[in-house]
């Protein structure tokens, strides 16, 4: 049986809290439609009028999904056969109504990164939608008011084809640059990951649809993911992937926390009291529902006495013991009061009782893909020029592999989004991606190039012999090569090297024509054994439904870029913290039976990714947060306050020729520790323009954990305002005192 696999992942492999003062977000404010205390007002009248049947009937979506009607799909097990239930639209979960109270359906959708629904096989309603670009994009633009915005097309697509739940808003740390769904997060920076999450969620729930933050917690890797035991200290988790999501909840509010596969310390993680009542619910005090992943509950008693609300689809049903426990008293009444309490009220306060979500409302497309090429323009990072871009004073492009002119990849598993127009695999079929043929969206960048471009003369070469994209290259004035690398839900990567001969490829081209320019589609950190030989590397990561016009129109000069890595790139594995990936077999399939359970030391605590890199005084290929544009900043006269505060205030100056936009960041370590992110800002610049930026280090960034809680050390903090983890920038020293965050 494959009862751990995800149903989605599967088809798609085929083919409140204190609200937050989180100081310098602008994104902060939460969505949510009805005030806690009217929220808690009519969920409690709700509740009371049902059932206990009517109770338990909340706490078991059943599986919505129409497999038995998709071409081949004669090898899904037994449980994914069932027809979805009348009334469902068919996607990830289904509740059915309560008609005497007016309760409505509840219909769930996955996400993160649009509304996804696996690729077309769900009947009965539009199931396009725009799909986005990853959402390490947008962490790569840091910047949560464009990630709210994007949030809030994902909520309005969703509510416009009757969704009322979305499993959006994915938050695991980027821990290791091999992980298969690093591409749905939002990068190594439990500040960043955290606003930009948390500002998705509170876009998505604007449009009155309840959002879903996940996976609850560190989940990390997926290999083996349903058996591994993620082993850290308490003090390394609260500072790293429970700050992310500390964070993402505080800011966003979503109504409902889905927790993961994995065990932590132990248990599973929908099993883990530590995690769920105690962290979850008291530290944090989360007011919405925990649901479980997909298949992630094995212990229905365990799970329920550590917090577990809802148990998703898939696997044994083990909710239906419910009745009977309530009966023998081993689950008290009470108890299942409490978990329906939590939905009904977590969907009232989110608006989706209020505004019901309709299949077949109108979409504004073209809106909604200005957005999505907006985020794109924004996400992508520019990790080296020498001059070849923008392409100016040029007449003879050659345009060579990655497909350019089918469209740009996608990241494969659940959150996969059927984009207006179809998903097109490599060999250029619109329909379904076929197992290990990779999978496009129809947004070309060879085609968005001539149309931005009609003055040069564009040649395109696919990239299959590199002798002959060589001779190409020769006649060109610059050769742009596309580099691919798909990442899917269920899977790691090997290693950090581009598949398929790539760079055999780019070392041809290279040789070929000193003027090559490389653009890299993938969804983590790849090695770029070529890098001193090309002249410049865009990493447009899967930048979605208008990323071949965002592509062509930071090539063509028309965008500046301004993204900046939201993960450090290594320069090989020998960096990690485990050179070897826990788990990883080459041969596994979806069909595999799990591993024997494993451990995962997560040994580096809460120095993750570019603290790592400083805790061993490793240099990396490229740092967190580091990201070229056309023009050039500097920054000086840094004024520091410290106290029980710390602020810090710079000047910025475009000293280029060109308008574009900075990201100055500030760094802060705390006596004997290493540098966090502590706040950015973005500044767009006219050529000579000055602005004066304030930054202010968001409290919680100041404190650490320690004894049971967070403190502030007394002492001397270093700052940096620096334009990556690097640290290359201004430097100065802050007295800060005593206290808690
Ligand atoms: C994934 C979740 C997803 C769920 C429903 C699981 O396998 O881990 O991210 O929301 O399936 O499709």
């Amino acid at each position: 049986m494959l009862r751990w696999m995800s149903a989605t992942s599967l088809a798609l492999s085929f083919a409140i809290l204190p609200v937050a003062s989180l100081a310098g977000d602008k994104a902060a404010a939460p969505a949510q439609a009805v005030s806690d205390a009217e929220a808690d007002r009519r969920a409690a009248r709700l509740v009371d009028a049902m059932t206990l049947e009517e109770q338990l009937q909340l706490l078991r979506p059943v599986a919505a999904t129409s497999y038995q009607f998709a071409p081949g799909a004669n090898s899904f097990p037994e449980g994914m056969r069932t027809p979805p239930p009348a009334g469902a639209i068919s996607s990830a979960g289904y509740v059915p109504p309560i008609a005497r109270l007016k309760w409505p359906a509840v219909q769930e959708s996955d996400g993160p990164i649009g509304v996804a629904n696996m690729k077309g096989w769900i009947r009965g309603i539009d199931d396009q939608a725009t799909n986005f670009p990853s959402s390490i994009a947008w962490a790569a633009s840091f910047d949560p008011a464009l990630a709210r915005r994007v949030g809030a097309v994902i909520g309005e697509e969703a509510h416009a084809k009757g969704f009322n739940v979305m499993l959006a808003g994915g938050v695991n740390l980027s821990r290791d640059p091999r992980g298969g769904r690093n591409f749905e997060y939002a990068g190594e920076d439990p500040l960043l990951a955290g606003r930009i999450a948390g500002a998705t969620v509170a876009g998505i729930q604007s449009a009155k649809v309840v959002s879903t933050l996940k996976h609850y917690a560190l989940n990390d890797q997926e290999s083996g993911r349903g058996v591994l035991d993620a082993r850290i200290s308490e003090a390394g988790a609260r500072e790293s992937d429970l700050l992310a999501f500390e964070i993402a909840l505080a800011t966003g509010k979503p109504g409902s926390v889905m927790c993961s596969y994995n065990r932590v310390n132990g248990d599973h993680a929908c099993e883990s009291d530590w995690l769920l009542n105690k962290v979850l619910k008291k530290d944090w005090g989360f007011r919405g529902w925990v649901m479980s992943d997909w298949g992630g509950v094995h212990d229905m008693q365990k799970a329920v006495a550590a917090g577990l609300d809802q148990q998703s689809p898939q696997g044994k049903d083990l909710f239906a013991g419910l009745a009977d426990a309530v009966k023998s008293g081993t689950v008290p009444r009470a108890r299942i009061r409490d978990m329906a309490f939590r939905i009904v009220r977590s969907m009232i306060a989110a608006g989706a009782i209020d505004n019901p979500a309709r299949a077949g409302r109108p979409i504004d497309r073209d809106a909604h893909l200005a957005v999505a090429q907006a985020q794109a323009e924004a996400g992508a990072v520019l990790l080296k020029n020498e001059g070849a871009l923008p392409l100016e004073g040029v007449r003879r492009i050659v345009v060579i592999g990655g497909f350019a002119d089918i469209g740009v990849l996608v990241g494969g598993g659940g959150s996969m989004v059927n984009p207006y127009g179809g998903i097109v695999n490599e060999e250029n079929r619109i329909g379904m991606a076929s197992l290990g043929k990779w999978a496009f969206v129809p947004s070309s960048p060879l085609a968005a190039l001539k149309a931005l471009r009609p003055d040069l003369e564009i040649a395109f070469d696919d990239g299959t012999d590199p002798a002959r994209a060589a001779a190409a290259a020769g006649k060109a004035d610059v050769a742009i090569v596309f580099a691919l690398k798909q990442e899917t839900e269920n899977f790691d990567s090997a290693d950090l090297s581009l598949p398929r001969g790539q760079d055999a490829l780019i070392a041809a081209v290279a040789a070929a024509n000193p003027r090559t320019a490389v653009v890299l589609e993938t969804g983590n950190p790849v090695a770029m054994p070529w890098l001193g030989s090309v002249n410049a590397v865009l990493q447009a990561w899967y930048p979605g439904q208008r990323g071949g016009e965002a592509i062509a129109a930071i090539l063509s000069g028309k965008v500046s870029p301004s993204g900046r890595l939201p993960i450090s790139f290594p320069q090989s594995v020998a960096q990690l913290p485990r050179a070897k990936l826990d788990g990883y077999d080459p041969k596994a399939t979806l069909f595999s039976p799990p591993p024997a359970p494993f451990a995962v030391d997560y040994h580096e605590g809460s120095d993750v990714g570019y603290r790592w890199f400083e805790r061993t005084r490793a240099e990396p290929l490229f740092p967190f947060g580091f990201g070229l544009s056309y023009t050039k900043f500097e920054h000086k006269d840094l004024r520091v306050t410290g106290g029980k505060q710390l602020s810090v205030s710079f000047t910025v100056t475009n000293v280029g020729k060109r308008e574009g936009t900075d990201v100055p960041q500030l760094y802060v370590a705390p006596p004997g520790r290493t540098h966090r992110l502590a706040g950015w800002e973005r500044v767009t610049l006219k050529p000579g323009e000055s602005r004066r930026v304030t930054v202010k280090a968001d409290p919680w960034i100041l404190s650490s954990y320690q004894d049971g809680g967070w403190r502030r050390a007394a002492g001397t903090y270093d700052v940096r305002v620096a334009t990556s983890a690097k640290l290359d920038g201004l430097q100065a020293s802050a007295s800060l005192a005593a206290g808690g965050r």
